[in-house]
């Protein structure tokens, strides 16, 4: 299910936090970055590794935003359509997302590569539009810069 590199991510993780608690949150980090989404099976293998209840790391994995509990793309967009974004065209490139990727608010494009969620402000208004694609952030951004991104997660 996990890629070797992954497994060895794990290991490493487990070894240097003092306790399976403190090692949770980076593990179901490595863990969602190898498919996009924490399955159940991915959150059994977390569970295993640090030897801690399943229901734990499930609790866990619900409660923070950042973890995704359902099937999500590879990579998740981020955008943001607060004040700023919104003046500087934010809507257009929602509009534009989903007439070039078939990307809905919420929804994946057919491949699996990408989610889409809109955000509120993310802090980056001096150089709106901006969003993230996964922990990597972007401003000052129009419709080829998005393509231009984009290629490099394919
Ligand atoms: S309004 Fe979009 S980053 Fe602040």
């Amino acid at each position: 299910m996990f890629s070797e590199s992954a497994i060895k991510e794990l290991d490493e993780i487990r070894a240097r936090y003092p306790t399976s608690r403190a090692a949770l949150l980076p593990a179901l980090y490595v863990a969602q970055r190898e498919s996009g989404w924490l399955s159940p099976d991915a959150m059994e293998y977390v569970a295993q590794v640090l030897n801690m209840p399943k229901a734990v790391v499930r609790g866990v994995a619900s409660f923070y935003a950042m973890y995704k509990c359902r099937p999500m793309g590879r990579h998740l967009i981020q955008l943001c359509t607060n004040v700023s974004c919104m003046i500087l065209g934010a809507e257009r490139l929602v509009d534009f997302l989903k007439n070039k990727y078939g990307l809905e608010e919420g929804g994946t494009t057919s491949d699996g590569m990408f989610s889409l969620v809109i955000m509120e402000c993310i802090g980056g208004c001096d150089v709106a539009p901006s969003m993230l694609v996964d922990s990597d952030y972007y401003g000052n951004l129009s419709e080829e810069r998005i393509v231009e991104i984009l290629e490099r997660y394919k």
